[in-house]
């Protein structure tokens, strides 16, 4: 059976210059290097300086994936930016970036699913892709977390940072196999009545205020490692494959132990998961992108391989792409 399939072209990544070590933050908060790296295994994480927006940080990356991909601005049709931290409460940061990469047509639009905004803006991608509503589309993951930090609270202010990630999807045609290119199966999903485990306290329709992240780190850690278990299996059984069948899996960089913890429940081979929150920290929407970004530019996936992505948020959300690279 033919279908279309939404296949990476692509990728790019930008981090800020500005690199903040766990002993700089402990001259900050009441902490230390020792707690930050045995609780999360992050060493250091990027924060933007002066002016620096999360438009600049996706510019750097959207650029950087279109070259990869051999294209230039005039052959997109769209951009899905997944951000948290938009440059303002409106118009979507999707169109600065339109503007900037000097795109005249097509849509551009934010998706906002918090640490998950960068699964679920390649599954909206997909989507377009296969109805044809769009040929070629930038999805990129931006944030600049450090703006919506408490940096007085130790709990929370320790475990982010800033950055960009982003890919070229373009449509193909496919099998229907498991064996053809491109996403081959997407999941999504939320459960608001754990709103309070995770949010910012403000906005602009309720306090007219940005607000700061507040989190329970524990009730949120214990989610994840049980949702990202979950929907790794729902993944691969609507695929009818196994975790042995996949090479590479790129997960939110949210935290080592939850990594982890993820990975022996699901029996996977702790060498094909890709980690970078000891350099990265918890770059939220971008972190999944940027850890893509890494293991393809080192070499480590490979033109073929089966990648799954997965991730989980604020709200909560959370899901997963299974990707053929
Ligand atoms: O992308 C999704 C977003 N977030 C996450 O995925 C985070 C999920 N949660 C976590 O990663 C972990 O729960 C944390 C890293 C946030 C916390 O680790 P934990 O092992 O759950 O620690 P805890 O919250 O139980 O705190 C243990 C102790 C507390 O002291 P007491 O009450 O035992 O005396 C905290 O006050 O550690 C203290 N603490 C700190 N100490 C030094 C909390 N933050 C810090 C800190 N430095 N930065």
């Amino acid at each position: 059976m033919s279908v279309v399939r939404a296949v990476v072209r692509g990728c790019g990544a930008y981090l800020p210059d500005n690199v903040v070590t766990n002993a700089d933050l402990a001259r900050r908060v009441d902490t230390s290097d020792e707690w930050i790296v045995s609780r999360t295994g992050i060493k250091q994480r990027h924060l933007v300086s002066g002016n620096e927006k999360t438009s600049d940080l996706a510019l750097n990356a959207a650029r950087a994936a279109l070259d990869d991909a051999g294209l230039d601005a005039g052959d997109i049709d769209a951009i899905v930016l997944a951000t948290t931290t938009p440059d303002e409460t409106f118009p979507a940061t999707a169109t600065t970036v339109q503007a900037a990469l000097g795109m005249t047509r097509g849509f551009a639009m934010d998706i906002q699913a918090v640490c998950s905004g960068f699964i679920f803006a390649m599954a909206t991608a997909n989507s377009y892709l296969i109805t044809g509503q769009a040929e070629t589309i930038l999805v990129i993951g931006a944030e600049t977390f450090s703006k919506i930090l408490d940096w007085e609270d130790r709990t929370t202010c320790v475990l982010f940072g800033d950055g960009a990630g982003a890919v070229v999807l373009q449509s193909s045609p496919g099998s229907g196999t498991n064996a053809d290119r491109g996403i081959l199966v997407s999941k999504l999903h939320s459960d608001g009545r754990l709103h309070d485990a995770l949010y910012v306290d403000g906005g602009p329709g309720s306090t007219q205020t940005t607000g700061f992240v507040r989190m329970q780190g524990r009730e949120v850690f214990r989610h994840a490692v049980v949702n990202l278990t979950e929907i790794v299996r729902e993944v691969l059984d609507e695929a009818g494959l196994g975790i042995d069948d996949v090479d590479w899996v790129v997960p939110h960089q949210a935290n080592k132990r939850i990594i982890d913890g993820a990975t022996k429940r699901l029996g996977l081979d702790p060498a094909k998961v890709v980690i970078t929150v000891d350099h990265h920290a918890n770059t939220s929407a971008a972190s999944v992108p940027l850890a893509l970004a890494e293991a393809v530019g080192d070499g480590r996936i490979k033109k073929g391989d089966l990648v799954l992505l997965e991730a989980m948020g604020g709200g909560f959300t959370w899901g997963a792409n299974l990707v053929r690279w």
